[in-house]
């Protein structure tokens, strides 16, 4: 933790409280609140913690203002364009980019880790067919723990050490086989020769009967795709994995709780929400109603993959995303594809809109990424899974980077009661 240069004063009640700020290396300087309930008996209020830093952290950076985002220091667009995911997870966990020595080292024994204890497969056959594979992987995830018990001490470096390893090569297989068996195909077992984002589409979309070969332009943007989702600072899913570990949690139990979180819609269920939503809009024709529905108060209706709580002026992994989208269509031929003439009309329009203007509201990363998604092959249900399994690295990151924390304590906000005071209770004859 730096040191305090400057202090900010509360008054309240006639006294004035001396609260120490703190300058970070980039962004607005915070306020150290931690000592005032001791001092004045208050607490602070601050649902979604808008104005509220839960943490230090030196991973990842976002300017919003500015469409900024960091990952050690480094701009994710130049990240995007000269490196490759697993080359920006050694970066995320240990900090620096790895020597080419390092780099090999690691990307061996990530792919060395890749397959699933055999057992594991029955996790996966007990589930309905039907399920949603965000729900298989919250519960295979979580059941890693019950098989891999020599990496659940989160309290021993070397165990820590190997969960990360074994999350990061293991989700991959893991989101593919969530898929496989929602539509009754085999298996397919992942394979040592093949690249990080290769290997998952192959356990995707091969099949024991036929030869499969990896377009090296779609393994190119899926490998993308995984890079743009890497980490992205004190998000809601990040900051779930904060909170369960800060009890001590194992780390298969911390990443599904954070798979959880990431199923909602308001998160990384946006870029699934966003498909269904050009599909239902269906026609550019009828993207004058919907804009109006966003614009409502009284519809609940959003505009899917559009605004963000930290980003105000543009998306940075969305510029990198739509570049990434005109590739691949183009590759495929699909760029007459009628949910991308939607998407298309329905980001001009809305652009165009004083509403989304004023209130700051332009394409997401989730906007370009489902439509990506879809044109390889992916049914929306996997847009979450794929995104999981990308941040799975950043999740794991953050985990470590708090357990080393020597100020680390149990999670454990405050509230503003507005229930009933102490009363006596009523035997049931007399309500
Ligand atoms: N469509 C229409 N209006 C919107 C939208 C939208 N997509 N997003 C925000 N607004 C409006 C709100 O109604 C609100 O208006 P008001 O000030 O008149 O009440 C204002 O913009 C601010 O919205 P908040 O919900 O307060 O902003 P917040 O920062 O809490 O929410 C969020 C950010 C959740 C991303 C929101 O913009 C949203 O729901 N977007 C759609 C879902 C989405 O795309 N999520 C993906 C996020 S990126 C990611 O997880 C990778």
């Amino acid at each position: 933790m730096t040191e305090a240069k400057k202090t900010a004063k509360l008054e309240l009640d006639g006294e004035t409280y001396e609260l120490p700020v703190y300058s970070p290396t980039a962004g607005p300087d915070v306020i150290d609140i931690r000592k005032l309930f001791a001092q004045a008996k208050v607490f602070t209020y601050d649902p979604g913690f808008t104005s509220t830093a839960s943490c230090d952290s030196t991973i990842t950076f976002i300017d919003g203002v500015k469409g900024e985002l960091l990952h050690r220091g480094y701009p994710i667009d130049q990240l995007a364009e000269k490196s490759h995911y697993l080359e920006v997870c050694y970066l995320l966990l240990y900090g620096e980019l790895p020597s080419a020595a390092e780099l090999e080292k690691f990307e061996q024994t990530i792919t060395r880790h890749t397959m699933l204890h055999e057992q594991m497969q029955n996790f996966f056959r007990g589930f309905r067919r039907d399920a949603h594979p965000m729900a298989i992987m919250v519960g295979v995830v979580g059941a890693m723990s019950a098989f891999y018990h020599d990496s659940t001490d989160p309290n021993d470096r070397k165990q820590r050490e190997i969960a990360s390893h074994r999350l990061i090569a293991k989700m991959p297989t893991i989101a593919a086989w969530a898929y496989k068996y929602s539509i009754g195909q085999p298996f397919v077992y992942p394979r040592n020769d093949l690249d990080y984002a290769s290997n998952f589409l192959r356990m995707c979309f091969a099949v024991p009967a036929e030869d499969y070969e990896v377009n090296p332009i779609l393994s190119r943007a899926m490998d993308r795709i995984f890079t743009l989702h890497a980490d992205h600072e004190q998000n809601a899913s990040t900051s779930t994995v904060r909170l369960a570990s800060s009890s001590g949690a194992n780390p298969f139990a911390c990443i599904a709780a954070g798979i959880a979180c990431l199923w909602g819609p308001a998160h990384g269920g946006a870029n699934q929400a966003c498909l269904e939503m050009l599909e239902e809009i269906g026609t550019p024709d009828r993207i004058p109603e919907y804009i109006a529905r966003a614009k409502d108060k009284e519809d609940p209706f959003r505009l899917m993959g559009f605004g963000h709580r930290v980003y105000k002026n543009f998306d940075p992994r969305a510029t990198v995303m739509k570049q990434s989208a005109d590739e691949v269509l183009e590759l495929l031929g699909v760029e007459n594809n009628p949910k991308l003439q939607v998407a298309k009309a329905l980001e001009a329009e809305a652009l165009a809109d004083p509403y989304f203007a004023e209130k700051k509201l332009f394409p997401n990363v989730d906007f370009y990424s489902g439509i990506i998604l879809e044109a390889m092959g992916f049914p929306t249900s996997m847009f979450t899974p794929i995104f999981a399994l990308s941040r799975t690295v950043g999740w794991i990151s953050q985990w470590e980077e708090q357990l080393d924390d020597p100020q680390l304590k149990i999670g454990r906000p405050r509230q503003l009661y507005q229930g009933e005071t102490s009363r006596d209770y009523v035997e049931i004859e007399n309500r």
